[in-house]
Formats: C-alpha cells, structure tokens, sequence
C-alpha cells in the first residue's frame, strides 16, 4: 500500500512511523510512506497557506490552492483520498478495515481553524477519530495509518493475529492473563489454566460479553441490530 500524508507538521511523524510494526512494514515494503509539507506546494514569497476566513470569525483557514496542488501531484485512479476533521464520519475498525483494502491512500491534515470548504470536493472520506478537537491533524493521521497498517495481510506476525482483539467481533476483548498464575494474591482463573479449549473459548466469550455490556453497551446495542437486520426475527446477540 501506498501512503502520502499532506501536513504542515511532517516532522511529527517521524518516531510513530519509525518503530516497531509500522517500521517492520516499511522495511518489508508492504507499505510505502510519502510525507508531504504542505508549504512546498505554496508559491507566493512567504509560502502561504492559510487566510483570514470569508464572513469573518477567528483564526485562520487552509487555502485551497496549495491543497489542489499537493493532492493533484501524487494522486491516481487507486488513490482514495482522506480528509482528517472533526467533522467527519467516526472512525471504526470496520472502516479501518475498508481502508486496509485500498491500494493507495492520500491522508490531507487540517490546521488553525479548518480547511477550506471547496477542497471538499477532492476527498473520499472525512474521518474523525472522536468528539474532541486536537491542534492539527498529524494525530488522527498517525491512528488511522497505523490501525490501518497492522490490518494488511502479512503485516502481523502469526502470533500478533488481529482476529480475536477488540472491535473485530463486535465486542470488546476478553481479559487476558500471562505468567505468573499467582501474583501478590491475584490469581489466574482457573478455567485458563485447565487446558480445556471448549471451557476456555465459552469463558472468554462469556467475558467479553460482560466487559462490553459494562463498558460499551451500545456496542451490543449495534450488534444486535446487525442481527436482527441479518436475520429477521431474531435479536440473538450470536
Ligand atoms: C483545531 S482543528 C479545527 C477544528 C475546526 N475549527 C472545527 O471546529 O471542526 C485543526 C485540524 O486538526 C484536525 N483535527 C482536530 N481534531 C480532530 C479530530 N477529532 N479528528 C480528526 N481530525 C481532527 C483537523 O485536520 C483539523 O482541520
């Protein structure tokens, strides 16, 4: 796969994409990361990319010239172009797994106030990654790549398998327990102990349940309503 990221910050990746999985990734050429500043596609003296907002208001808006022209160098018929904003759909694992599919993704990240409304017209997904507003959108960039990444076959090693974690079933992960089986007085549930792989698999799915129902019911709520619109009559929750 291959990855542009347009910013004004290309220096904040550099430590996020250099280590671990994503650094393994790159040096297995299963992804291609380009960074982008967004400044060497301004052409006036003082490289400006922003402008005082139409109507008035404070701050300032990303111009759309210098943004045509970073997204127009690099993009192709795969290209599936990403606007990172809180004003956009809600980032998921199901889109992150959409987007693990892509041959070719152009990351755009706003600053100041926001971007200009008519650079809209080159995006394919506005992404959000939560109800909060960060400073600029190096960060969001950052989490989709890297949730993005780890989903492309081969990435993972066989014992990193995203197949059983959060999200991928609808729910949250079972609690998960390594060696000791007994520390400071907390011990390991017997049931993971019993080499039993039925008892175990029911335990765990007994568990997920319950941490999702405590901590994300609205995550059974969505599941159920998958179900329900899979399978009409039915509100089972598996
Ligand atoms: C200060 S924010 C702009 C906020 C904008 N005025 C608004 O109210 O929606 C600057 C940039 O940070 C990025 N950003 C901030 N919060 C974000 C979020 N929750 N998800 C995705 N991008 C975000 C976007 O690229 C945005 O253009």
């Amino acid at each position: 796969m291959n990855i542009d990221v347009i910013s004004l910050f290309p220096e904040m990746f550099t430590g996020p994409l250099d280590q671990s999985i994503i650094q393994r990734a790159r040096n297995d050429q299963k992804i291609r990361i380009r960074l982008i500043n967004l400044r060497d596609h301004a052409h006036d003296r003082h490289r400006t990319v922003d402008d005082r907002p139409f109507g008035g208001g404070p701050g300032m808006v990303l111009k759309p010239e210098p943004l045509f022209e970073a997204v127009e160098s690099v993009r192709t018929p795969e290209s599936t172009v990403l606007m990172m904003t809180p004003s956009g759909e809600r980032y998921s694992q199901a889109v992150a797994e959409e987007l693990s599919e892509a041959e070719h993704l152009i990351l755009i990240c706003g600053h100041y106030e926001g971007i200009d409304a008519r650079v809209d017209t080159l995006v394919d997904k506005k992404i959000s990654i939560g109800d909060f507003v960060l400073t600029n959108g190096a960060l969001p960039a950052m989490v989709v790549i890297d949730s993005v990444v780890r989903l492309i076959p081969g990435v993972l090693g066989d014992c990193e398998s995203p197949t059983e974690e959060s999200f991928s079933s609808g729910l949250l992960e079972y609690p998960q327990f390594t060696r000791p089986a007994s520390f400071r007085g907390m011990d390991v549930p017997d049931v993971l102990l019993s080499g039993n792989h039925a008892e175990i698999a029911r335990w765990r799915k007994m568990m997920a349940l319950e941490r999702t129902r405590a901590i994300r019911p609205d995550l059974l709520e969505r599941k159920t309503e998958t179900h329900i619109s899979h399978e009409p009559g039915t509100t089972r929750e598996n």
